[in-house]
């Protein structure tokens, strides 16, 4: 079992990726932080507090970090995930608090407790793994894994060059990716195959209440506004990493994130051409889709939500 902790902020496909984590047999989910991304700080904040409750586990902490970025206005996606950042899902409100404390703290506290034994993954901006990391340099020693959802080789979705968690806070992803541990980034050109198609929805809906409180709302909501087959579940893709590697086609590769392009702020610039430098990255290239849904669904039905 991989004891993970997730940085994230939910989001949509958050939720489906938090969901995807606890209903794994595979993973313990350890901690929660949240960060300002899709929405607000306290919106993400009481999302993740929410999900906490509904799925079933409301000892693992969960705690507020970073508003917005580190040198910009936050870039806000409630177009997509709506206002709440949920959509339109049927959860209750929660009833316990956040744990007391900052994120970058906690992240820092809980991997230097155990080091070489945590999994750290981030599927919103990278703000507080960056505060982190710059804070606590050996950070990249003491996770046993860094994950997170974000950037592409191929093409943007906020730009054409640049993937929403990248450009929300470029300097922070530039930061990461140059602090000495091997990111392992799952990007735009893995996770735009992990659709929620029509099939996919029949599957959700017969998992009986998870579906119709959680998963078909959120998939339909991000339906709405994305592609026509149906959306991306993108951070869901980081999750399924960590339960089963070899669902994702990964190669080592050198990563920079550009921070003063014009056009291509956020930009992650791949380089699979190693040229004899040492990879600071292992980048997804494919995902096998059929098993990635099953390995979702198998999750998502051990889950008794409350
Ligand atoms: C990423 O952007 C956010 O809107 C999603 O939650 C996901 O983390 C995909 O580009
Ligand atoms: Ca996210």
């Amino acid at each position: 079992r991989k004891d993970v902790l997730i940085d994230c902020d939910p989001g949509i496909d958050d939720a489906l990726a938090i969901a995807l984590a606890h209903g794994s047999p595979a993973l313990e989910i350890v901690g929660i932080t949240t960060v300002g991304g899709n929405v607000a700080l306290d919106l993400t904040t009481a999302n993740a507090l929410r999900l906490r409750e509904y799925l079933g586990f409301p000892d693992v902490p969960v705690v507020p970090g970073s508003p917005g970025a580190l040198l910009r206005p936050r870039l806000d996606a409630a177009a997509v995930h709506g206002d709440s950042g949920l959509g339109e899902v049927r959860l209750p409100p929660a009833t316990l608090p956040p744990a007391p404390g900052h994120a970058v703290d906690f992240i820092i506290e809980t991997l230097r407790a155990r080091p070489g034994e945590i999994t750290l993954t981030a599927i919103g901006p990278l703000t507080n793994v960056a505060l982190a990391v710059r804070r606590e340099p050996r950070l990249v020693e003491w996770a046993r894994e860094l994950v997170i959802l974000g950037g592409s080789y191929t093409r943007g979705n906020i730009t054409p060059a640049t993937e929403f968690n990248m450009a929300a806070d470029p300097e922070a992803a530039a930061i990461v990716f140059s602090a000495g541990w091997t990111v392992t980034m799952i990007g735009l050109d893995v996770s735009r195959s992990a659709l929620a198609t029509g099939a996919v929805l029949e599957r959700m809906r017969a998992l009986g209440t998870l579906g119709e409180d959680l998963l078909v709302p959120c998939a339909e909501f991000y339906g709405m506004v994305t592609a026509t087959e149906g959306p991306a579940i993108h951070d869901a893709c980081a999750v399924a990493y960590l339960i089963d590697p070899s669902l994702i086609e990964i190669e080592p590769a050198v990563v920079e994130v550009e921070t003063l392009g014009r056009l291509t702020s956020g930009m992650t610039v791949v380089d699979f051409d190693l040229r004899g430098r040492t990879p600071n990255a292992l980048v997804g290239t494919s995902i096998d889709v059929a098993r990635f849904w099953d390995l979702a669904m198998s999750a998502y039905s051990r889950i008794n939500p409350a």
